[in-house]
């Protein structure tokens, strides 16, 4: 049995590329019988960017309902809010003592942030350790996340390989798992989808809000409607071929070929296409954002739960270190 384990940061309302990048096939393998699966909210990191505690709050439950909505299990998988299982900082600690400080100054994702955010805090320097820490603490072997957790993926196997080089293998090595076809998921303007663009896709907005934001937002060229156009570098197409089926995907690429389908046409069927394909989603969602407490009950459960494999590996990696236990 393989031990599935990712965590999604709590800093917003999950948008489209969140859900077909890192949700949706999260929870595809975690629902596999031949997987165990830990799921969390990593609302520890969102400190780094999130001040206000009732945002912090806000976003976590949102994140929540979002994995919800989209078919997390439970009763099969171990879902819980990373805040509620401290054990990951201390852990993180030690991790932080056996990991070089040039190899951390070398992190693109801190030289990104730097160079991008006002409040360079030290916790989005030492970020990397944490993520580490969320993966060893539960033996977790696959990882999946984006393209853009790489480099952090590798940080995790070296501290794990330094420290079981040190004291014995104490760690699992984890991998990264990463799906080719949803790893970059284009936002509206053709660039990579994330909320510090301003190019997202809000699944869950109603279908008015839908259509105008699309009809507003994606870019198109002034190709006219009769002329043929160039299926793979629309940015229309490339959404519609993530969601809708082999067959409808074929279709519009085939009616743009031809010409006579203007990117007004398009925009429509990708408006219904995410309307339909979120309809059931969304209405789950809306479910447990009004039944809040259905929601906390399944956090406090999954909690104990993951508090109990936590506990059991710092004991262990407490007594490879020399502390009492
Ligand atoms: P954002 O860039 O909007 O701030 P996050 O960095 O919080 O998103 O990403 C949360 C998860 O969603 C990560 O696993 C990340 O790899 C994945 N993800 C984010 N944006 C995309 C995208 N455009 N395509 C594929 N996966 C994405
Ligand atoms: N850093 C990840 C992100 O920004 C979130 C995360 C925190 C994570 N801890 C993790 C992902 C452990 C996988 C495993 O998306």
């Amino acid at each position: 049995m393989a031990r599935v384990l990712t965590g999604i940061q709590s800093t917003g309302r999950p948008h489209m590329g969140n859900i077909l990048g890192a949700i949706l096939p999260a929870i595809e393998m975690a629902n596999k019988s031949e997987n165990e699966s830990f799921l969390f909210i990593a609302d520890l990191h969102s400190l780094t960017q999130i001040k206000n505690p009732a945002e912090l709050k806000e976003n976590t439950f949102q994140v929540a309902a979002t994995w919800l909505a989209f078919g997390l299990d439970p009763n099969k998988t171990t879902f819980y809010r990373q805040s509620d299982v401290p054990e990951c900082v201390e852990l993180s600690w030690y991790l932080n003592c056996f990991f070089p400080y040039q190899r951390l100054k070398l992190a693109h994702s801190f030289k990104d942030k730097a160079n991008r955010l006002e409040d360079i805090n030290s916790g989005l320097f030492m970020y990397p350790m944490l993520m580490a820490a969320d993966i060893l603490l539960y033996d977790a072997d696959e990882i999946p996340v984006g393209r853009d957790q790489l480099q952090h993926l590798e940080m995790s196997r070296d501290v794990a390989s330094r420290m079981n080089h040190k004291l014995g293998d104490i760690f699992v090595l984890p991998s990264p798992i990463i799906q080719p076809e949803t790893q970059l998921i284009p936002g509206t303007d053709g660039e990579k989808m994330s909320k510090s663009r301003n190019n997202t896709i809000d699944v869950f907005a109603n279908e008015k809000e839908i259509k105008k934001h699309i009809n507003k937002n994606i870019v198109t060229d002034n190709t006219p409607l009769e002329s043929p156009k160039d299926p793979n570098s629309s940015t229309i197409f490339n959404l519609y071929r993530l969601i809708a089926s082999e067959i409808e995907s074929n279709k519009m690429a085939e009616q743009l070929r031809a010409g006579g389908y203007g990117w007004g046409h398009a925009k429509n069927d990708l408006i219904n296409c995410i309307c339909e394909k979120f309809a059931e989603p969304r209405e789950k969602f809306n479910h447990f954002i009004n039944n809040r407490n259905e929601v906390e009950d399944i956090l406090n459960h999954g909690a104990k739960k993951a508090k109990k494999v936590a506990e059991a590996t710092l004991i262990r990696v407490k007594k490879s270190l020399g502390y009492n236990t």
